[in-house]
């Protein structure tokens, strides 16, 4: 019997050909929001490493979105153009499917580039000023401007126009990005929303403005394509976000026509204590899979062909997300699959490089001859 981790999954009207996702990678190295030769290289290598999905990193729906000036965006033309032929690469040589994570970053915009280590910049200093629920800035950031009910409209609007952009491009699933910290997640989590109106306190008024964003992309997003949301399951703080919120939380967006939530956890504050460890999040997506039968992802610390399998295997989730393991190992799928005695897929330009191919001399010309 073959393997699960390269069998194939649907989602929706997509087929994807095995369960490896390769989880959204912010790169910094965007221009102006357009992303460039870096991304050639980064997405193209992905796309032809075999995995079955790959994502692209955050996207910014609007200018403050951003979390770092260097970061990629999708709502200018200029932009949209940028992406076009490296999503092209994609198609005419990659074996992944492709899809886009959306974002605003909220209370933690306006930051350095990871390597420069995310400190803030001023708005004197060419920064500006982060959005955000409540006045509650991340430490030693600037104070967000506080979302007012006309802000909220214009931040759906512009949710909405980056996915028709996306649609016109030819991505072929969306993820909403509500994790880690970022504007969705700050109207989730008790601890980043104070809010005394309809989009604050109980948790149905918390998560009212992330359903409201996820409602509107799913109506302007083509019936037939999937939609997905990143979550963090936990704040890993004592009166934060908890597993509970995030059951209710998956099970109305899989009412509202959610194709998949992908696990991820914490980035809500600097005080939280995370237990990371091999595949620390797969409980997550566990339970969520189990009380709301929404399929889900399981992302972190996955770095093995076999505990990959398991996961799946076991029930545990649907399709798995690798992230640094793909940076370090862009062929692990090829590896994963020879370990797992599974085919997978290969530029031809490569096809010399298969194992049935290493052996002997160099100058048989292909597999098939
Ligand atoms: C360089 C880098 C950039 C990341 N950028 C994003 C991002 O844009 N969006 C997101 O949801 N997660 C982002 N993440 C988190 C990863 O998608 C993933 O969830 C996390 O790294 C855990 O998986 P791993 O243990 O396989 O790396 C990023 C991680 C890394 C290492």
């Amino acid at each position: 019997m073959g393997s699960m981790l390269f069998s194939p999954y649907r989602l929706r009207g997509l087929e994807l050909p095995n369960r490896i996702m390769v989880g959204p990678m912010g790169q910094y190295s965007a221009r102006d929001g357009c992303l460039g030769a870096w991304h050639l290289m980064h997405l193209g290598s992905m796309a032809i490493s075999g995995a079955g999905l790959v994502v692209i990193e955050a996207t910014a729906v609007n200018p403050e979105g951003r979390l770092s000036p260097r970061d990629p965006g999708l709502w200018n033309d200029e932009q949209e153009a940028a992406l076009a032929p490296i999503l092209a690469f994609c198609r005419e040589f990659g074996g992944a499917r492709i899809g886009m994570q959306i974002t605003h970053s909220g209370r933690k915009g306006s930051v350095s580039v990871a390597w420069e280590h995310q400190r803030v910049i001023p708005v004197e200093q060419g920064g500006w000023v982060p959005r955000a629920p409540s006045p509650i800035p991340y430490p030693r950031r600037t104070p967000p401007l506080v979302l007012d009910e006309d802000g909220m409209d214009g931040l759906v609007r512009d949710f909405v126009a980056t996915t028709r952009r996306a649609d016109r491009l030819g991505i072929e699933l969306l993820e909403i990005h509500s994790a880690h910290g970022y504007l969705l997640h700050n109207f989730l989590s008790p601890l980043t929303n104070q809010r005394g109106d309809a989009y604050g306190g109980s948790r149905e008024n918390r998560m009212r403005f992330p359903l409201a964003v996820f409602d509107a992309v799913r109506s302007a997003w083509p019936a037939h394509k999937p939609l997905g949301v990143r979550i963090s399951a936990v704040d890993w703080v004592d009166g934060g976000w908890s597993l509970d919120d995030s059951l209710a939380y998956a099970a109305a967006l899989k009412a509202r026509g959610c194709d998949y939530v992908t696990a991820s956890s914490g980035g809500a504050v600097p005080e939280q204590k995370i237990a990371a460890a091999p595949g620390y999040q797969v409980p997550f997506a566990e339970a969520i899979r189990r009380a709301t039968g929404i399929c889900t992802v399981a992302v972190g610390l996955i770095t093995e062909p076999r505990q990959a399998e398991d996961i799946l295997a076991g029930g545990r989730a649907d399709l798995v997300g690798l992230a640094r393991r793909m940076l370090y190992d862009p062929r692990w799928p090829w590896h994963a699959a020879v370990e797992l005695g599974e085919e997978f897929f290969y530029p031809k330009q490569y096809e010399r490089a298969h194992p049935s191919m290493q052996s002997g001399d160099f100058l048989r010309p292909s597999r098939a001859a």
